[in-house]
């Protein structure tokens, strides 16, 4: 059974419509350049159907964070430029947003065409869910399709106002992502194992609350196990330490153990002199971090002990790295965390920059059952609260 209650592509007829699709085109750009089109092919699927199905395709997105003004470097144009190759055939590219360009180049499409607008965060309405920009969208088109699960967690014109005006359904990168994740959260093959690194508890403070809740084991390693060190009442030299968050990071012990979560912490750190990339380094374990010294990334031990944890589990649920893993002394943790969730054969499930960064660097995107293309939007996946751009979509009858 779908996990998915909201009504998708296939629930009604796109022949001779215009659909306005709304995507997320957020790709990297370094000098005008896209150095990452994973989002784009990600979206192709949709986009693919409907053309095939002699839909008029009107496509959005943002890009970057301008400031409800035009400003040309975050220009939509290089997406519309690789979506051609991609598709092979040609993605005419709107210069304005809702202005005369759009909606005569909207209004001159053929069945089985497709057109790009411009960045919606050009318009200051966008980010502000602003009703009258939201009409404009709609008046655009007949049915609005959001495939945009990286943006999902944004209540905004292009994502969540514009389905109060025309009929609004799902595109299958949401539909992929939600029978994914929300797969591996509702109906897992156990033992579940989540990992979670980053720097902060703080930032995840909501995810780890809700699995406690689902998982078998909870593995906790990067910046954050240091406030957990700290609340054992280990010293953390300068390690990064929230030390606000202490009383919770006790609570959150106290929590699995009630539960009977095993919950994993690193037994051994990489640390360092300096937050550098060529500082002095050496392995020591967790209770044992001297003056002076910082953790930047997990030790051999705990490589060792998260691999065998890792090994046993039916689903893995991996989101943030487990060290500096941007710096070759550092990344060893994350590296052994991507190779061990590769070789466990386990569903895997794969959220977060650092994360899918290692996991493709290694070459191992291939053996992931699933790597997300939402940031944001996964950790609030994760989190158990309902994404705007997703609840203001159609019910299924
Ligand atoms: C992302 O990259 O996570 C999404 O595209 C959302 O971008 P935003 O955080 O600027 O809304």
């Amino acid at each position: 059974m779908s996990l998915l209650n909201k009504r998708t592509l296939e629930d009604i007829d796109v022949s001779g419509k215009r659909v306005f699709v709304r995507c997320d085109f957020n790709v990297p750009l370094k000098d005008g350049v896209i150095t990452s089109d994973k989002r784009i092919v990600a979206s192709l699927p949709t986009i693919q159907y409907l053309l095939q199905h002699g839909a008029k395709v009107i496509l959005s997105s943002h890009l970057g964070r301008p400031k409800g003004a035009v400003d040309p470097q975050f220009s939509l144009a290089p997406v519309a430029k690789r979506l051609s190759e991609l598709l092979g055939q040609d993605v005419k590219m709107a210069s304005d947003v809702v202005g005369e360009s759009a909606n005569a180049l909207a209004a001159s499409l053929q069945n089985g065409e497709a057109m790009l607008i411009e960045n919606v965060r050009f318009e200051p309405g966008e980010t502000k869910n602003d009703p009258e920009l939201a009409k404009k969208f709609a008046a655009m088109a007949d049915i609005f399709v959001n495939d945009a699960f990286g943006s999902a967690h944004r209540a905004h014109a292009s994502t969540a106002g514009i389905a109060n005006y025309i009929p609004a359904v799902c595109g299958y990168l949401i539909q992929k992502e939600i029978e994914f994740i929300g797969g591996a959260l509702e109906n897992p093959k156990r033992p579940l194992v989540a990992i979670l690194g980053g720097a902060k508890v703080s930032d995840k403070i909501g995810v780890i609350t809700n699995l406690l809740d689902k998982v078998d084991t909870l593995i906790v390693g990067g910046g954050m196990a240091y406030t957990f060190f700290a609340a054992k009442g280990w010293n953390v030299g300068t390690s990064i330490c929230e030390r606000d968050k202490i009383d919770l990071a006790l609570q959150i012990l106290d929590s699995a153990e009630k539960k009977g979560v095993k919950f994993l912490l690193p037994i051994d750190n990489r640390i360092g002199t300096e937050y550098k990339e060529d500082t002095e380094w050496r392995d020591i374990d967790s209770d044992n971090i001297p003056d002076g010294w910082m953790g930047l990334d997990i030790g051999p031990k705990t490589e060792a002990l998260f691999a065998e944890a890792i090994k046993g589990a039916g689903t893995v649920i991996w989101n943030g790295p487990m060290g500096v893993s941007e710096w070759d002394n550092f990344a060893g943790g994350t590296i052994a965390v991507a190779t061990a969730v590769a070789e466990s054969g386990a569903i895997s499930i794969i959220g977060g920059g650092d994360s899918t960064a290692a996991v493709q660097k290694l070459g191992f995107a291939d053996k992931m059952t699933h790597i997300s293309t939402g940031g944001g939007a996964s950790l609030e996946f994760l989190e158990g609260k309902a994404l705007p751009g997703i609840v203001a979509l159609n019910d299924k009858d």
